[in-house]
């Protein structure tokens, strides 16, 4: 038997969206105080698979650290620190690289979204991600892992390296890990197209709801978000065939802890006139202290850095004995 341990990252690439807060943020807030540790990451080694300007990523490596504080994760509760600042993570992902196929990275649909056409000009970092992610949750012994249904092809990588170091070095060493996808917002998307996902990268700011909007901007993207004519159903099966519309009312049930069908019990027979300034209004509930806070602790950056620098040895803590244990079964 495993330790329960949950582990998590975000990426300090600028521009935290609604989809991080419900998918991400706020169940990492959630998931604290139960039987297992929480561990928390701005992964910084991640965000330089493509290019970031020095001075900004240290920036927004504070940025990160902020919005999970401001979110409600608790430095005292969970472990919160920087990727970068914990060696144990490129070191055990050094040696995943040599267990992980390429066939595996070629195959992930994130990297050919992100590496575009010209793949072979992509770093290959980038095409290494996932090894590296391996690394991050396993180097804790991690048993599960709270994400977006976007990262579930990432987490069953994860599981594919740990199954064949298990096997290949004949030990039951690392953990099947978990993915935790739950909820009404595993996948939150864009305000203009309900077939794609709600992303910082959308070229439209109107697609996102981001954690520094003020009130006026999230009440205008969501008073134009797309929508279609029809009252709103009963229950969610009657969202079937309307994306645009599930999402609005997924995104509700994520902000209220409800259900899309208690949501819909409420809302039964209304229109969207009616929907709308009501999702806005919880939205603007939702978000403004969140975004106070993360101004109150950008403010003092080196409270921030103290914080981080707390949590990387705590972290080291735990990490080095595993990979002080992967090494010695590697024959290293
Ligand atoms: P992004 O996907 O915005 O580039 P990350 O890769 O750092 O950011 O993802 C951080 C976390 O936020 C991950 O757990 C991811 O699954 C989650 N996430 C990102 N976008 C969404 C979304 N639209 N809906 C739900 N969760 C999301
Ligand atoms: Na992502």
């Amino acid at each position: 038997g495993f330790t329960p341990r949950i582990f998590s990252g975000i990426q300090p690439s600028g521009g935290l969206t609604l989809g991080n807060y419900l998918g991400a943020l706020k169940r990492f807030a959630a998931l604290q105080g139960g039987k297992a540790e929480t561990i928390y990451c701005i992964v910084d080694l991640h965000a330089i698979t493509v290019w970031q300007e020095p001075e900004i990523l240290r920036q927004r490596i504070r940025e990160g650290a902020a919005a999970f504080m401001a979110s409600g994760v608790d430095p005292a509760q969970s472990i919160l620190f920087n990727q970068s600042q914990v060696p144990a993570h490129a070191e055990l992902a050094w040696l995943f690289n040599t267990v992980a196929r390429v066939g595996w990275m070629y195959r992930m649909t994130q990297f050919k979204d992100k590496a575009g056409k010209n793949s072979e000009n992509a770093s290959l970092g980038l095409l290494a991600y996932p090894a590296l992610m391996a690394a991050d949750i396993l180097v804790y012994q991690a048993t599960a892992v709270p994400v977006g249904e976007d990262q579930k092809q990432h987490l069953e990588l994860t599981r594919d390296i740990a199954a064949k170091f298990n096997h290949d070095y004949g030990v039951q060493h690392f953990p099947m890990t978990e993915p935790l996808i739950e909820g009404a917002a595993t996948r939150v998307m864009s305000l203009r197209d309900g077939a794609k996902k709600m992303s910082k990268s959308d070229p439209s700011d109107a697609s996102r709801i981001n954690l520094t909007d003020d009130a006026d901007a999230i009440a205008q993207k969501i008073r134009k978000a797309r929508t279609d004519a029809d009252p709103l159903p009963g229950s969610a099966e009657g969202l079937k065939d309307r994306p645009e519309a599930r999402n609005l009312v997924n995104i509700f049930a994520a902000l209220s802890d409800q259900t899309p069908d208690q949501v819909l019990t409420r809302f039964e027979g209304q229109g969207f006139g009616a929907f709308k300034p009501a999702l806005a209004e919880l939205a603007v509930e939702t978000l403004s202290p969140i975004t106070r806070r993360m101004g109150e602790f950008m403010a003092d950056p080196d409270e921030i850095d103290r914080i981080l620098g707390q949590g990387a040895e705590r972290a080291e803590a735990v990490a080095t004995p595993i990979l002080d244990r992967t090494k010695e079964i590697m024959g290293l």
